[in-house]
């Protein structure tokens, strides 16, 4: 299929990424179970590597892993129907602690979303971020052939591809960098900035989510150094016998499959979930579906839902918010302090407007199952996406996919990547200003129906017309060029 035609100049694929596909741990009764990623990235690629037999490179962080593999750390995978081969790679607490937890999250996260005060470098995270880099190239080089195509995952590994290069010049070498990139007065904070920066140049084909990081990107590296050569209009960098090509392929999701299981929840089934979760079936509905990030805008929506409850009393008992939520990276400071600021707003809401028999906001931890999720987000009549940056948000698009019947309303961040194909049917929403955020609840729940059912019906073209495997043909396509190119 398209996929593996576009990826058939190669002779196999390698996919690196921080989370893995599949994930082993002993259950309660001490027997082991397979955990496998619901949505994203890793449940997308996992078909395409399947067909191809590649194989992935992940950090290997269930318990029962170390059972599972053989004496190269390695797994067949998915364990009903083995098709491909899981490497494994294991780090110590220390290297969680600077790798993930230290240069990536507190360092490379915060500076890619342009929120440079909240970043806190520490040089021995930084060398453990080099460290697990380099454990993770190593692997990739002793199982990538001169005609492989290694694709790497995101920015836990911007110094992996130049790693891999010293050890093996032959493959192929692309990297999808899933959040946003900063303009170079922000990037320039970074005290290793030169560094990290070559890492990246070591790929063949670099690419994110809209052209906007692109320019970012290029614009760092040209006044970064006095040796590459940058050329805007076709998005490649020359540097010394390198060239990197700079690409923006806007991430989808599986739309089909949403679309499916949202149809899937019946009406009593969300009935039944409705009462389990203490709201009525039938309130207008608001949902929000967040990993508890300081770049969610959470707080930002809970002050826009106070100040929408305040100018309109009449909804007192007419509208719910449900805020899922998922505890993420909580180990970091900052992390704390945006969670203890949602509990402190979703408190106050509800001890301020609450009645008997009605909460304003319903706040959601535990895990829901695919056929709840996309239950709640089908009956959802508004969606609020209030990231205060977000490289695109696919809360967004799997909203909008999941809106089988009756036309929920978008509101959508201005200052998400998911805003450039989705903003002109969404309703905007500048996140920080609190007052015309409440305007447009106000404007979303009283929409009349025509207008709701016109804008959901182009906002789920768009999404449909760029789904996941339309973003991956396109990569792999680009891939294909790219190779060609290297061979001339
Ligand atoms: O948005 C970037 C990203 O790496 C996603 O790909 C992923 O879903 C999310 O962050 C998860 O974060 P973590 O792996 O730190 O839990």
């Amino acid at each position: 299929d398209e996929q593996s035609d576009a990826a058939s100049v190669h002779d196999d694929l390698l996919v690196i990424s921080n989370r893995q596909p599949y994930r082993h741990r002993y259950d309660d009764d001490g027997e082991v179970v397979t955990d496998q990623p619901v949505g994203g990235l890793t449940a997308g690629l996992d078909p395409v590597v399947q067909r191809v037999d590649g194989t992935w490179v992940a950090w290997g962080d269930g318990d029962a892993d170390e059972e599972m593999v053989d004496e190269d750390d390695c797994v067949r995978v998915p364990p009903d129907d083995p098709s491909y081969t899981l490497r494994r790679v294991w780090l110590d607490d220390e290297d969680i602690e600077g790798y993930y937890y230290g240069f990536s999250n507190r360092v490379l996260w915060p500076l890619s979303h342009g929120l440079v005060g909240t970043m806190e470098y520490q040089e021995n995270h930084w060398q453990q971020y080099r460290e697990v880099n380099e454990v993770f190239a190593e692997a990739v080089a002793e199982n990538a052939g001169e005609n492989s195509l290694v694709w790497f995952q995101d920015y836990h590994f911007a110094l992996a591809p130049r790693f891999v290069r010293e050890r093996a010049p032959g493959p192929t070498l692309m990297q999808f960098w899933h959040i946003p990139w900063p303009d170079w007065d922000t990037f320039r904070a970074c005290p290793v900035r030169e560094e990290v920066l070559d890492g990246l140049l070591a790929n063949d084909l670099l690419s994110f989510h809209v052209p906007r990081y692109c320019e970012n990107f290029l614009g760092c590296v040209d006044a970064c150094f006095d040796d590459a050569v940058v050329n805007e209009s076709t998005g490649e960098v020359q540097r010394g016998s390198e060239t990197t090509r700079v690409r923006a392929f806007p991430m989808g999701v599986d739309v089909d499959r949403i679309d499916e299981e949202a149809a899937a929840c019946t009406d009593e089934e969300w009935v039944e979930f409705a009462e389990q979760i203490g709201i009525d079936p039938d309130v207008t509905l608001s949902v929000g579906v967040d990993r508890l990030d300081y770049t969610k805008g959470i707080p930002e929506r809970l002050a826009a839902l106070e100040r929408f409850f305040e100018e309109h009393p009449d909804w007192q008992g007419e509208l719910t918010h449900v805020q899922k939520l998922s505890e993420s990276r909580s180990r970091i400071p900052a992390y704390g302090d945006v969670a203890d600021r949602v509990e402190e707003a979703i408190e106050r809401i509800n001890g301020r407007f609450a009645t008997d028999d009605w909460q304003p906001v319903v706040r959601l931890d535990s895990h829901l199952t695919t056929t709840q999720l996309y239950g709640l987000y089908r009956r959802a009549d508004i969606a609020l996406v209030s990231p205060v940056r977000d490289g695109m948000n696919l809360v967004a698009k799997e909203y909008v996919a999941a809106q089988t019947d009756d036309p929920g309303v978008l509101l959508l961040s201005e200052l998400a990547g998911a805003e450039d194909e989705l903003g002109e049917f969404a309703l905007s929403i500048a996140p920080y200003d609190t007052a015309s955020f409440a305007d447009t609840i106000e404007q979303a729940v009283t929409m009349a129906e025509d207008e709701r059912r016109e804008r959901m019906a182009n906002l789920r073209a768009a999404v449909a017309a760029n789904d996941v495997d339309q973003w991956m043909a396109d990569i792999f396509e680009e891939a294909r060029q790219v190779r060609m190119a290297r061979e001339r």
